[in-house]
């Protein structure tokens, strides 16, 4: 399956912040916000991914993540004009997909949890219909909301209701057939003016194709659109890191453990950057793993 992150839009609610530069180049904590949901994908076994991001910006995004190469990865880019909605992404990215299936990731969302990863890997087998998830939040109205029935099962998605029937939220983490192409091309722009993901997850509820898997206690999904939230965000991955040692959504590092690129190589990416605590982790990680006699073979 390939991926897509979405990193377009105005931001328009972090501004001043976002007006020289896109949301998804800020930091949270110490990385740039982009790399969150880059270890979304990398989680779920991805190697391709088309990032779609402004016009003005694409060239920051090329000079901070390049090709991809260098962690095993294969990046597309491609620019959306103006924010006319999320699900314009499938339409820009109609070639890049190559009639495939697709996960997209909004490059705002980050998630976090013990075994995500098994169900990110689990999503991306998916051969036909959808599978989106559910998180409850306690201020419903900001996003899109899933009803479910007693048996789990999805009974209606509506984009930001002023009176939610439910608080589970859908994340920006979308794992679709080869028909979301076209379903995204048949949809008609909502009454902000935007084609709505939340659109094409009722095209695949109504077929009886849409999936739903509730991430409740123990996982983190937190996006970083607000002032408020993107400070949350960084005080969360600051509390976990300090604590443990370990980094959260290190790209380099989870490339490395999902074996996109081998030990030399991630030993290479750490001595790149030696005197920068970022980079000092790498080197810390690859000699505390591979031990201190293998690390010199290197
Ligand atoms: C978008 C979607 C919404 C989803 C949210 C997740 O909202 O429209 O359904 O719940 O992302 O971050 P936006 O943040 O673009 O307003």
């Amino acid at each position: 399956m390939k991926g897509i992150i979405l990193a377009g839009g105005a931001g328009t609610r972090l501004h001043p912040l976002t007006i020289p530069v896109s949301k998804q180049l800020l930091p949270v904590y110490d990385k740039p916000m982009i790399y969150y949901p880059l270890s979304t994908l990398i989680l779920a076994d991805i190697r391709e991914v088309l990032l779609i991001t402004t016009p003005n910006d694409q060239p920051l995004f090329q000079a901070l993540l390049g090709d991809g190469s260098q962690w095993g990865m294969h990046y597309t880019y491609a620019v959306q004009e103006a924010p006319r909605g999320l699900a314009e992404a499938f339409i820009i990215g109609r070639d890049f997909l190559e009639g495939g299936a697709a996960a997209m990731v909004l490059g705002d969302n980050i998630f976090y949890g013990r075994g995500l990863g098994r169900i990110l890997r689990e999503a991306a087998t998916l051969q036909s219909g959808a599978r989106i998830f559910g998180y409850p939040v306690r201020d419903p109205q900001r996003y899109g909301i899933i009803e479910l029935d007693s048996n789990g099962a999805p009974l209606q998605i509506l984009e930001k209701p002023s009176e939610p029937r439910s608080n589970l939220a859908v994340p920006g983490l979308y794992f679709y057939d080869h028909t979301v192409v076209d379903i995204a091309a048949g949809l008609k722009p909502s009454e902000r003016g935007e084609l709505e993901i939340t659109d094409i997850n009722n095209v695949y509820l109504q077929r009886g194709a849409l999936e739903v898997e509730v991430l409740g206690r123990g996982f983190a999904w937190l996006d970083a659109g607000t002032p408020e939230a993107l400070l949350q965000s960084s005080n969360f991955v600051h509390t976990i890191e300090e604590r443990q040692g370990f980094k959260i959504s290190c790209v380099e590092e989870v490339a490395w453990r999902r074996g996109f690129i081998d030990n030399s190589q991630f030993i290479h990416l750490g001595e790149k950057g030696e005197g920068k605590p970022y980079f000092d982790y790498l080197r810390r990680i690859a000699a505390e793993e591979l031990s201190h006699a293998n690390y010199k073979q290197y």
